[in-house]
């Protein structure tokens, strides 16, 4: 009786054990993919399936060539949680796909006939080759430009004027002072893209926003037309110049980079991918 009884307790205890261990351990693992954000992105997208994407830019031909890592990007996203790693499934790659696609715009090397077509040639370039200034507002007194500094395009969104003093506060680095950083430090550099993705400016709501599908439009977006999708996107990272146009060649650029890498994440890129009937924002 007392054996079969201790038996018995010890089979309990033991599958409370179990069971704590299990909870424990899975408890932990969770703790530690949310730590390192790492796992989580490349959950999405693979070194290999990063590498599909851009086919040539680290060719000799790109000025960028060996500067933007499979590595870097991962390691970036880890200080944005909420990227990429909001909603369902396919909301997560399309929008990874819609960020990779409107940095590859944004730096691309493409031309209509290039090797592998135009949308395999992203992120080739790392600055602006011929700026037409040095982008400064000296008007700017909340983010006053430094002596002999470039505001130019630099890093994958190819950050511009006063959005390296924001970005440089938000990342930690004084982006007025030392903008070249964006263009040598790889991790910076995609930091500056994710932080300009995640990052609402009003009266513009975030890159990220949109693109989950959380964002809601407003009156002033219902005027001007603005529907919510990849066209939306294109509106906030330069609708000023690419908006309200009809058959944009760089309206149509980004929307061929996202249709591309869409379909090699095995999604849809939802509607509303033009900008083409939508005033910009103010
Ligand atoms: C990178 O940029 C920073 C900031 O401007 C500068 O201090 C540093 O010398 C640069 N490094 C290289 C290798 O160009
Ligand atoms: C609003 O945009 C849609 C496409 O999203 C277009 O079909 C429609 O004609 C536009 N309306 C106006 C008034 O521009």
């Amino acid at each position: 009786m007392a054996a079969s009884s201790s038996s018995v307790s010890l089979l309990i205890s033991c599958s409370f054990c179990l069971l704590s261990f299990l909870a424990l351990s899975s408890a932990l693992q969770t703790a530690a993919s949310r730590r390192d954000g790492r796992s989580r992105i490349s959950s999405l997208i693979s070194q290999q399936l990063f590498d599909s994407f851009f086919l040539h830019k680290d060719d000799p031909a790109c000025p960028a060539n060996n500067f933007y890592t499979y590595a870097s990007f991962l390691q970036a996203s880890t200080s944005f949680p909420k990227f990429g790693n909001t909603g369902s499934q396919v909301r997560r790659r399309r929008e990874v796909a819609a960020f990779l696609a409107q940095v590859s715009h944004e730096t691309t090397g493409g031309w209509p006939t290039a090797p592998d077509g135009p949308f395999a040639w992203g992120l080739c370039f790392k600055e602006e080759v011929s700026p037409q200034s040095d982008y400064c507002d000296s008007t700017n007194k909340q983010w006053p430009c430094y002596p002999g500094r470039s505001y130019k395009g630099r890093g994958p969104i190819q950050l511009s004027n006063f959005n390296y003093g924001q970005a440089g506060k938000a990342l930690g680095f004084d982006g007025l002072r030392n903008p070249e950083i964006v263009s040598n430090n790889s991790l910076v550099s995609f930091k500056t893209a994710l932080w300009f993705w995640m990052t609402e400016q009003k009266p513009k709501p975030s890159c990220h926003k949109v693109m989950v599908g959380r964002y809601v439009r407003t009156r002033d977006d219902l005027a001007a037309n603005r529907t919510v999708g990849f066209g939306m996107v294109t509106n906030i990272i330069n609708g000023g110049l690419e908006c309200g146009l009809p058959n944009d060649g760089r309206v149509n650029d980004r929307i061929g980079y996202f249709q591309r890498y869409a379909n090699l994440f095995g999604v849809d890129t939802g509607p509303n991918l033009d900008c083409q009937y939508q005033k910009p924002f103010n």
